[in-house]
């Protein structure tokens, strides 16, 4: 621990270790604890306890952590653990995965270090329940986009804001993913043209929110939408617009398996040609920049679309989904973060600067929805939001 401020220093660690005792449930009690607090305090904790040596090392070094998970998931090495019984030594990793033995004990034991592989004697390495979670084929997509797509856009951007002075990147077809992929086109064109970055991708929206809070669990969906539905087996109940494979109305399907209506799932052409297969959705290959075919559903539901585009973008998608909409009938559903004001989780932080890199896009605080919200003349009704999370139902209706 450094001598300036060393005694504020330890005055923040016994507060934050006194936090963090008062967090935990008592001794024989049933209580629960809390999991965010819980983290937050205890990351608030471990940063306290850091020199400003190591404070350094830790900002400086982050992208390699990337890096040599990416390379482990190319080599194979995390599942060759995983689907072994014991420990796998450093020359069997080797033969089976044709890296050299002593490169593999450089990457071995940096993975040991960041904990996503545990060590079981010298050179020998078994799973544990990170190799595990790593493995699991929609985080494993995950993993290869954000390195191969969004870190590289992200090391891009850098040299991208000091050539464009420093101006918050608005036009997805002029931002670091073209620099960093050597393209002229914006993601959703690229995407079509590589087709194994597309199934990555698809797979990857399935889990990107995985371990958050689900959208039903803080939104009334009977409450709000079976209540007051008009007509038949006819007449749609939700179209799920830019919903990918369809797994939001697998979702709902699940929790929900007797609803009323037709449910329908829109994504571009490539994109629906890999939806799942779920009893009665209904696939249209559809570009959200056209007139929506649908007129007077229920509900039109968006996760994570308006948080891929700048705001001129979002005002023109949401425009062709007003004039489809059934005055005092029809809503729209944003699935997306709200952003507080102050207090940013790292999660959604990190998010917004993906977002910027790769689609000059960005998340958004509850002034800048109500804004956007405003100036294509829609009204919110209500936002819904988990306690605790920045994730949120924004539920619009016409004016
Ligand atoms: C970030 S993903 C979100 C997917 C899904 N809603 C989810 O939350 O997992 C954005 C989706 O918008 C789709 N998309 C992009 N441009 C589109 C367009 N012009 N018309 C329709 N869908 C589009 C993409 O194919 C992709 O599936």
């Amino acid at each position: 621990m450094g001598s300036i401020g060393m005694a504020s220093q330890e005055t923040e660690i016994a507060a934050l270790s006194e936090t963090l005792r008062n967090c935990l449930p008592q001794k024989g009690s049933n209580d629960t604890y809390n999991r965010e607090q819980l983290k937050d305090v205890a990351e608030r904790l471990s940063v306290a306890l850091e020199t400003p040596g190591e404070t350094c090392q830790r900002v400086a070094y982050y992208p390699l952590r990337t890096t040599i998970v990416r390379i482990a998931t190319r080599l194979n090495i995390l599942n060759i653990l995983v689907n072994n019984d014991g420990p796998v030594s450093g020359k069997e990793l080797s033969q089976k995965t044709g890296a050299d033995h002593l490169l593999l004990i450089r990457l071995m034991r940096f993975l040991v270090a960041m904990h996503v592989v545990g060590e079981a004697g010298v050179d020998s390495y078994v799973a544990t329940n990170i190799t595990r979670h790593l493995t699991i084929p929609k985080l494993e997509a995950g993993i290869k986009h954000t390195y191969d797509l969004i870190c590289m856009s992200v090391m891009q951007l850098d040299p991208f804001l000091a050539r464009t002075g420093y101006k918050n990147p608005t036009d997805p077809k002029k931002c670091p993913f073209q620099d960093a992929l050597q393209t002229e086109d914006s993601l959703f064109e690229w995407f079509p043209k590589h087709p194994e970055y597309l199934s990555d991708f698809n797979l990857y929206m399935t889990g990107q929110r995985d371990g958050r809070a689900n959208w039903l669990d803080f939104f009334p969906f009977e409450e709000q939408l079976v209540k007051g539905f008009e007509g038949g087996n006819d007449a749609v109940m939700l179209v799920d617009v830019g919903g990918a494979r369809g797994h939001e109305v697998e979702n709902i399907k699940t929790r929900y398996p007797h609803l009323p209506g037709r449910f329908i799932l829109q994504d571009l052409p490539e994109t629906v040609k890999q939806a799942l297969d779920v009893n009665g959705m209904e696939v249209m290959g559809y570009d959200f920049f056209t007139p929506q075919p649908i007129n007077g559903a229920r509900a039109y539901y968006l996760r994570n679309v308006m948080h891929d585009w700048p705001d001129s973008k979002c005002q023109e998608i949401l425009s062709q989904i007003k004039l489809a909409m059934k005055p005092g009938y029809s809503r729209i559903l944003l699935n997306e973060l709200v952003l507080p004001d102050k207090g940013m989780s790292l999660t959604a932080a990190q998010l917004d600067i993906a977002m910027m890199a790769e689609l000059a896009a960005t998340e958004r605080t509850e002034r800048q929805w109500r804004e956007l919200i405003i100036s294509v003349g829609l009204k919110t009704e209500k936002i819904w939001t988990k306690v605790f999370e920045e994730e949120s139902i924004i539920e619009l209706v016409l004016e």
